[in-house]
């Protein structure tokens, strides 16, 4: 099958494309046929061993995870004879975990993996983008308990994250508030944003608003400044799990305010509501650009340039 390796941790160029042997269904195991992928954030960053603690975790020198690519929507092809709750020619979408293995044609996972059938009524590119941004933002709004009528402002609105959080706060019914840049703003309303503001014209501090919620999606927001506009007993989500983010909430709990941060947990139950939510047509997949598997190195160029509007995909097979 042809597949992508991340030869060593570097500039997209490090991306190859390389023939290797189809993988073989364990007896608890699906051989799904990957139609789409993306290119997140997540990957991003483990190609450029970016922070150097990846290298800890995924290997010194290179990524001991050859194949990079953590989000999928494909066609289940083959069962292993233990599996019960799938079957070939299920369309499924989902996240390979901490696994990887989706910049691929083909790959195995446990039927209890993170993945569900895919809504009948998006492509596999569309399905593809769903899980990253909309599993991260789904963990960290339920741990806030967003609640109806509450003020939320969402910071880096228009990344994959971001422009899941956006919508997800809504369909908890808070009134959100969307930071993202002048280019984006038509976009942040159409996705339900019900205030807007462009962090290139204004300071937060014009608005002098605070907020129950404050959702920090992309590390840009200064930490005075989040403190400031965060009600007394406000809740602040640093989303980009880091030693930066572990400072910042010690200082954050210093002044009586909630934080949340770390790394989010992926599951099934998360991909069964965002499934629903988008079959009730209350979240939409927010798709940029589209790349095919073998232009990855220019995909990974884009997603380089921090600026993404939502979420990137890569498609595997031509009509995905
Ligand atoms: N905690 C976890 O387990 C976990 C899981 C997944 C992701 N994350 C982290 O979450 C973060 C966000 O991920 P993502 O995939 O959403 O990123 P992304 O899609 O690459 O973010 C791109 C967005 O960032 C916005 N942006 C860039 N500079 C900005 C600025 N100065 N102010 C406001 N917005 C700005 C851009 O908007 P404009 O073009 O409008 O500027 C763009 O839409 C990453 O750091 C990622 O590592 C954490």
């Amino acid at each position: 099958m042809k597949a992508v390796y991340c030869t060593a941790y570097g500039s997209p160029e490090v991306l190859k494309m390389v023939d290797v042997p189809k993988p073989l269904p364990q007896a608890d195991e699906l051989l799904i046929r990957i139609h789409a992928s993306a290119v997140n954030s997540g990957d991003v960053r483990i190609r450029k061993a970016d922070p150097w603690a990846v290298r800890l975790f995924f290997g010194f020198s290179k990524p001991r995870k050859s194949i990079l690519g953590g989000v999928f929507s494909g066609e289940v092809v083959e069962i292993g004879q233990a599996v019960t709750q799938f079957k070939v020619g299920d369309s499924v979408f989902g996240s390979t975990g901490m696994e990887f293995g989706a910049y691929a044609e083909f790959k195995t996972l446990k039927e209890r993996a993170v993945l569900v059938p895919k809504p009948e009524s998006l492509s596999h590119t569309e399905a593809a983008i769903i899980p990253f941004g909309a599993m991260t933002a789904l963990h960290f709004i339920q741990k806030a308990k967003i609640k109806a009528g509450q003020k939320v402002l969402i910071y880096g609105a228009s990344g994959a994250v971001g422009s899941s959080a956006v919508q997800l706060a809504k369909t908890f019914g808070a009134e959100v508030t969307a930071v993202c840049s002048g280019a984006n703003m038509e976009l942040m309303k159409e996705i339900g944003a019900d205030k807007v503001i462009n962090y290139q014209q204004e300071d937060l501090s014009v608005h002098n608003e605070k907020y129950d919620v404050i959702y920090e999606a992309v590390n840009k927001l200064s930490f005075a400044q989040s403190i400031r506009h965060l009600k007394k007993d406000g809740v602040l989500i640093l989303g980009a799990a880091g030693f930066p983010q572990l400072l910042r909430s010690g200082f954050a709990r210093m002044s009586g305010r909630k934080v949340l941060t770390g790394l989010i947990k992926e599951s099934v139950e998360s991909m069964t509501f965002i499934k629903g939510l988008i079959e009730q047509e209350k979240f939409q997949p927010v798709l940029d650009r589209t790349f095919s598997l073998n232009q990855i190195a220019e995909a990974h160029e884009y997603v380089d340039l921090g600026h993404k509007k939502g979420n990137v995909a890569l498609k595997v097979t031509p009509d995905a």
